[in-house]
């Protein structure tokens, strides 16, 4: 492809709006796809296939091969930096994380300071595998979890419906919280740099667990520890974009990330409403989202006209489409490729 432009992902982030809105899923290498079912099951563990360049290299690329997204995003988790900092992680089939739990400052000191590097350099050889073997018409997208979210696996050890765990103890001992944060927010700015120095262009910081926050205690717990790690990824590398996906904070919440000025893309959840988004958000930045994944998983009608409601709402300003959650295990090949093809206008 005789293409000198920067990508279209990189160009719309940066506010151009061009005549294509650039598309990728959020989880769009996994389960749903064969060839990564074929390859997990080879890993053994998802960790092991998280710190196995070649593999991750190659379910990271599965997904463009098959439809040619804008974007791809490097594979692996959020919870690879607990594990760096010497928590005990392990994925169980069919249930998710589960961790030793973190609940007091002694168990936080036995980890380590900085995550172990070779655990992370192993990421960072996929990243760089994965950027040698794009075209240039494809960014690579770097990730971590915000602080709030991963301690929230920490301290639970697991996923809980409503994050009670790290609710009550953001109340009873915020002293300790804060001292896991700081640690996070260490650890997921080093690592994002690392990212962007291996061949990542852009970064996502996942905020999945932003519902789980009152609205006065946005601020303390997600939007500040997610600036921090901002602030000091853009003082070693200005020119890298960040994303940040705050899973929940429909209304006042989005709007305070928007007007904080932290992120160059908000990422919008299934649930912000489109009329919002567009008077509220693209005024200030750059949107990315937000199908319905189940809209996806049904196809036809309801998912035709859920992506022409996201294309005439916010496709007048720069928008990059997008699930509003990760892809569904069951969603048919199908639907996403005719999802590719209505979004790109055939
Ligand atoms: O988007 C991508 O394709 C990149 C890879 C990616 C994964 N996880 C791979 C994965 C990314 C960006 C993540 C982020 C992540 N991980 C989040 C934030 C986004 C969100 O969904 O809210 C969270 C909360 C996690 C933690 C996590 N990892 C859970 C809760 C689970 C189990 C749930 C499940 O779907 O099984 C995982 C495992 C996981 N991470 C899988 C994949 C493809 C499935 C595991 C498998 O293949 O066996």
């Amino acid at each position: 492809v005789g293409n000198k432009q920067p990508a279209l992902f990189l160009r719309t982030l940066d506010g151009e709006r061009s005549e294509h809105t650039p598309i990728w899923l959020m989880r769009q290498a996994g389960r749903y796809l064969p060839e990564y079912r074929e390859v997990r099951e080879r890993a053994g563990s998802f960790l092991n296939l998280c710190y196995s360049p070649a593999m991750a290299a190659e379910v990271t690329l599965q997904p463009i091969r098959r439809f040619g997204f804008d974007a791809a995003i490097l594979f692996s988790d959020i919870l690879v930096i607990p594990h760096a900092l010497g928590q005990h992680v392990e994925f169980v089939e069919g249930e998710g994380p589960r961790l030793d739990p973190i609940v007091e400052g002694a168990a936080l000191a036995k980890l380590s300071e900085r995550p172990d590097p070779a655990r992370l350099a192993a990421i960072y050889e996929t990243v760089s595998r994965v950027r040698g073997r794009l075209g240039p018409e494809t960014a690579l997208i770097g990730f971590c979890g915000a602080p709030w979210t991963v301690a929230s696996y920490m301290i639970a050890g697991k996923g809980t419906p409503d994050q009670a765990p790290i609710r009550l103890t953001a109340y009873r001992d915020g002293a300790f919280l804060s001292a896991l944060v700081d640690r996070l927010v260490a650890a997921s700015a080093d690592y994002l740099v690392g990212q962007l120095e291996a061949g990542a262009q852009v970064v996502q910081i996942f905020e999945s667990f932003a519902g789980a926050l009152p609205p006065q205690l946005f601020e303390r717990w997600s939007l500040e520890p997610i600036g921090r790690i901002a602030t000091a990824v853009k003082a070693v590398k200005p020119d890298a974009k960040i994303i940040v996906f705050a899973r929940g904070a429909a209304g006042g919440k989005l709007e305070a990330l928007a007007q904080s000025g932290i992120a160059d893309g908000v990422g919008l959840d299934w649930g912000v409403d489109l009329g919002f988004a567009r008077e509220r958000i693209q005024p200030r930045q750059v949107t990315q989202g937000n199908l319905d994944p189940l809209a996806l998983v049904a196809g036809g009608e309801a998912l035709d006209r859920g992506i022409d409601a996201i294309l005439n709402t916010l496709g007048g300003k720069p928008h990059i489409f997008n699930l509003g959650h990760g892809i569904l295990p069951e969603t048919p090949i199908a639907h996403v490729e005719r999802l590719v093809k209505r979004v790109r206008g055939n």
